[in-house]
């Protein structure tokens, strides 16, 4: 019997785990404010991920690192008053629960608390199964982080695609399994071989969600300004732009400007 999930209840881990069951793709995208989150819900996303790319896209940092975990959860507060179907996911920033399993959840407690968020996100591997464990005992859905790791990027050195020497494709797979031992209900995959990804997402029962991680995965996440095209300089191969949203933005300021200047804007009808 095929299940219906395309239904406005709010989605839910248990939701995301029959998704993977029944072979229906997961769809996420981030989103960092009220209007956005709104629009990406009303389009039938499942899952909003409040990432901490709202360091680069948001505030123009160029790398995650910068944002604080207030940021953040000023990001999530206005994205879960947009949303009414999605599950909202939410990065734990950079230094709020490396090395440090209280800190990793005193962080976590404060986002759920304060944002009204629905799970939290952290980055990396082995190093971070303590933080994990130690907060899904608050009863918090963890969602993991693998392969490109976007707060580790002075360690790494680059963006480049990770994990394609065999020893490091293994420790990745290993690492994924471990993720699940440890209790993630999902894990995203970044900027991985496909092959690899395929053969993560079928060797473990929870839910894996790719970006630049091929057709394997059981769900896929873009960074929403990348898709919408409001990102014209940043273009991997990985990346479907649906919009060309730069610039038709661009040209329907010039467009204002010019309507200022000559005195057109605002005309009769636009006045009191
Ligand atoms: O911060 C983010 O947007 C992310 C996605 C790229 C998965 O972590």
């Amino acid at each position: 019997m095929s299940v219906n999930f395309n239904t406005k209840k709010r989605i839910t881990t248990k939701t995301l785990q029959e998704m993977k069951a029944s072979k229906h793709k997961i769809s996420m995208l981030t989103a960092y404010d009220y209007t956005m989150a709104k629009i990406i819900d009303a389009g039938g996303a499942d899952v909003i991920l409040v990432g901490d790319s709202a360091s680069n896209v948001m505030a123009g940092h160029e790398t995650t690192l910068p944002i604080t975990l207030d940021q953040m959860i000023y990001h999530a507060s206005s994205v879960v008053r947009g949303a009414q179907r999605a599950m909202i996911v939410v990065d734990l920033p950079f230094g709020s629960y490396q090395g440090n399993t209280k800190e990793g959840l005193s962080s976590a407690i404060k986002i759920m608390k304060e944002s009204g968020a629905h799970a939290v996100k952290l980055e990396g591997g082995y190093d971070i199964v303590d933080s994990i464990k130690r907060i899904l005992t608050a009863g918090i859905p963890v969602m993991g982080h693998l392969g490109l790791i976007p707060q580790s990027i002075y360690k790494f050195g680059s963006y480049t695609v990770r994990a394609e020497r065999e020893d490091e494709a293994k420790q990745l797979i290993n690492e994924a399994k471990a993720l699940e031992q440890a209790g993630v209900f999902a894990i995203v995959l970044e900027k991985i071989p496909a092959s690899l990804a395929s053969e993560i997402a079928q060797s473990i029962t929870i839910p894996v969600i790719g970006i630049g991680a091929g057709n394997g995965c059981d769900g896929q996440v873009l960074v929403s300004h990348d898709m919408f095209g409001m990102t014209h300089e940043f273009s991997p191969r990985f990346l479907r732009r649906y919009l060309n949203l730069y610039g038709e933005m661009k040209d329907a300021v010039s467009q204002y400007c010019s309507d200022v200047q000559r005195g057109d804007f605002p005309n009769e009808k636009e006045q009191y």
